[in-house]
């Protein structure tokens, strides 16, 4: 009889239900139990997916299930203590959402700490299994645009938040190579956050890598920054893809040659990855190893917007240049009132469909945290 794999998910708002979603699309795994402190939010995913038991706690869940998957789907201030707790048991992968943390030193200690308990850790770049991501990375190692030369992306609502996306969709598409140097500008004048992590207004970063290729990355630049897609410029042609197809062309194309390659479920195929990894595969797209890379070009993003200077690979230093930056008076707020872009999922259902009803007007989150603010006075 083939193994069965008991799962258990921390954090039950959005992207803990696509874990849920992912896990129950892999035959082999049953989601066995969940932890949720919102009585309001764990009673409706308890009754939803008809998990068997619910816990607020996280360590009356690890102490009493024996967990062989464990999410980490809270705001990422939790992903590194939630990930050595649960490291602490031993299950045998985590799979742990992004962004992986925040701070280079603080994502060492916890692949150091999965390393040592031999627990498998996977951070949740779960876009890395769009099959027209991976097509186009099948393409540019065939070589039909030649050598990579400059990767551009556009991308919003924070550099830690959708950025991190970015930069390891970049990564991914170029096949993984290591970071050489990253230099970016910063501008923060509102009093910015984003899931409690203080965040930039605006960024703009160029990322160089050993195998010569660079990329210019666009964040909270422009209007159209939530389009997910890429264009890859190689010496002998040009590449570009989005979630669904992937084109490109050359010398020996008449015109644009386009794949189009459809799209199955990313969260249960990173699942199933998983699985496959603790039956023997030779680790996981998603491993802890490769977002480590990305969240040192994000921290490299902001030393060098910090330091005014390009910072070379490895980057020393080992907290949040945001945070320090702050502390040293960089980046001093202009327009004062603290609001967080992601407030609204911490909010019960009204204020949240009148925040929801605010953003399709297109007001700016800081006026939507001020209106709110109102609402409650
Ligand atoms: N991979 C993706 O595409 C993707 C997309 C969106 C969000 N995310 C990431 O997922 C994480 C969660 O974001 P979200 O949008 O689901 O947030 P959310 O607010 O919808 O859900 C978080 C849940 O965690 C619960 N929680 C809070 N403290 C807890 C604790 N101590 N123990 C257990 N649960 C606790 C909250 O009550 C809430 O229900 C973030 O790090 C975010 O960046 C990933």
């Amino acid at each position: 009889m083939s193994a069965r794999y008991r799962a258990g998910v921390i954090g039950m708002g959005q992207i803990g239900r696509h874990h849920v979603i992912g896990y129950r699309g892999v035959e082999s795994v049953d989601v066995v139990a969940i932890t949720e402190p919102n009585e309001r939010v764990r009673t409706a995913a308890q009754q939803e997916f008809n998990i068997p038991t619910a816990y607020s706690d996280v360590r009356e869940m690890l102490d009493r299930e024996r967990l062989d998957f464990v999410s980490v789907c809270t705001w990422h201030l939790l992903h590194e203590p939630q990930t050595v707790a649960a490291a602490a048991y031993r299950p045998k992968a985590i799979l742990c959402e992004k962004p992986m943390t925040v701070g280079l030193a603080s994502a060492d200690r916890m692949i150091r700490t999965c390393e040592d308990r031999g627990v498998r850790l996977v951070i949740g770049h779960q876009r890395r299994f769009f099959h027209s991501w991976t097509k186009a990375r099948e393409l540019i190692q065939e070589g039909v645009i030649g050598t990579p030369q400059m990767v551009t992306a556009k991308t919003g609502e924070g550099l830690l938040n959708c950025g991190t996306h970015v930069v390891d969709a970049i990564r991914y598409l170029l096949g993984d190579p290591e970071t050489e140097w990253v230099m970016g500008a910063v501008e923060r004048k509102t009093d910015r956050f984003e899931r409690e992590v203080r965040i930039e207004d605006r960024c703009l970063g160029v990322i160089r890598f050993k195998t010569g290729a660079q990329a210019l990355i666009q964040s909270d630049l422009t209007p159209e920054w939530s389009v997910d897609d890429y264009q890859v410029r190689g010496m002998d042609g040009v590449l570009e893809t989005t979630s669904q197809a992937v084109r490109y062309v050359n010398g020996s194309t008449t015109g644009w040659v386009t794949v189009e390659t459809g799209y199955d479920d990313a969260w249960v195929l990173q699942a199933q990855g998983l699985v496959s990894w603790v039956e023997g595969a030779t680790g996981h797209r998603g491993e802890a190893r490769q977002a480590r890379q990305t969240v040192e070009i994000l921290m490299a993003l902001y030393q060098s917007a910090r330091d005014h200077e390009v910072v070379r690979m490895p980057m020393q230093e080992q907290g949040y240049p945001i945070d320090l930056m702050w502390d040293e008076g960089k980046i001093p707020v202009v327009e004062p009132g603290a609001y967080d872009i992601r407030a609204f999922l911490a909010m019960e259902p009204d204020d949240r469909a009148a925040y929801g009803e605010m953003r399709r007007q297109g007001m700016r989150h800081k006026d939507i945290a001020e209106a709110m603010k109102r609402r409650h006075q």
